[in-house]
């Protein structure tokens, strides 16, 4: 399957920046098309930069970008009718209704009015925003303005989606609603790059994905293939009385309420499961979570950096 984005050596310095430091370094990725594809990393880590820069909207420094088989320096026009983003920051017009504003938006992506009027009232329908068409934008809740944006975007017919932050603000039912709206664009054959800080989102809904940290590629790949990366890929747990000590040599330990929290490996956890259920205490076992590794990984990362500015001074 050909790649929606390839990006070898990308390096993004902004202007601006004060002590020049790069928001992008020596970035090299492929995001296959047709699936979702997860960019994950703390704040200010780079994601909308790379964003920005992959929906034309930012120049690189240095490298080289291709989406969609087009150059991002040379061939933005190219890119720009076969795109669509929720960009991290951003609000509907104002002064029109909830359906005005998906229709036009349609129809200035060169729809037909009866292929918008279709898309507009099926992705109403689709985000529960039919009973609020009516209304203007500007007497919207944040919540409400979102999903009208998520409308926009997931009813457009683009082959290659942004979403920066799209669920952000968005109640628990809302947000579902869009991962399956997502989901269903997905099946179109269409490419997703979503951006979330909600690592159960990015879990949910990614065939691959990519944790940034720091303008640099720290992990990249299917969820499996992340598990596979980390010290520890099991969780176990145990709530009830349970010496920490017999627990120290499996893995990393933490305290939680009640009881523990173990890290380890497969065989380690099924030997621990064996002597907590012979103490009669509870106990739950399984793979990390997309947020076990983001905690892991970033985690060293940051107490590495502080140990070499230690060392330093
Ligand atoms: N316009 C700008 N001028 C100068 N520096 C910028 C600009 N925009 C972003 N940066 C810097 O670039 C780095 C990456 O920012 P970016 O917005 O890409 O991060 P992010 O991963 O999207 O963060 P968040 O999760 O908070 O949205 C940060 O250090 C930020 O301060
Ligand atoms: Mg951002």
């Amino acid at each position: 399957m050909p790649s929606a984005i390839r990006v070898e050596h990308l390096r993004k310095v902004y202007p601006q920046s004060t002590r020049g430091v790069a928001a992008l370094e020596d970035l090299n990725l492929e995001v296959p098309s047709g699936r979702v594809y997860g960019l994950i990393g703390r704040n200010g880590a780079g994601k909308t930069t790379f964003v920005r820069i992959c929906s034309t909207q930012l120049a690189p420094t240095a490298g080289r970008v291709e989406v969609l088989g087009h150059d991002v320096d040379r061939e933005e026009r190219e890119i720009r009718s076969r795109i669509a983003c929720i960009p991290q920051e951003s609000r509907p017009l104002y002064f029109l209704t909830v359906e005005e504003v998906v229709y036009l938006y349609l129809k200035m992506r060169g729809l037909d009015r009866a292929e918008s009027r279709r898309r507009t009232r099926d992705a109403l329908d689709e985000l529960s925003l039919t009973e609020h068409r009516n209304r203007l934008v500007s007497r919207l809740s944040g919540g409400l303005r979102r999903r009208t944006l998520c409308a926009m975007v997931l009813a457009s017919d683009a082959d290659l989606l942004f979403l920066d932050e799209p669920t952000t603000g968005l109640d628990p039912i809302a947000r579902r609603e869009v991962w399956e709206a997502i989901r269903r664009t997905s099946r179109e054959h269409r490419t997703i790059m979503l951006t979330t800080h909600y690592l159960d989102e990015a879990e949910a809904l990614s065939t691959r994905l990519a944790l940034v940290e720091r303008g640099r590629l720290v992990l990249e790949g299917t969820p499996a293939d992340l598990r596979g990366r980390v010290r520890y890929p099991y969780r176990v747990t145990i709530q009830g009385s349970f010496p920490r000590a017999e627990l120290e040599p499996y893995g990393r330990v933490t305290e939680i309420e009640g009881g523990w929290l173990l890290f380890t490996r497969e065989a380690e956890a099924r030997e621990v499961a064996r002597r907590a259920l012979e103490r009669n205490v509870r106990l739950s076992l399984g793979p990390v979570s997309l947020e076990d590794i983001f905690l892991d990984v970033v985690g060293r990362s940051i107490d590495e950096d502080s140990a070499t500015e230690g060392a330093e001074t």
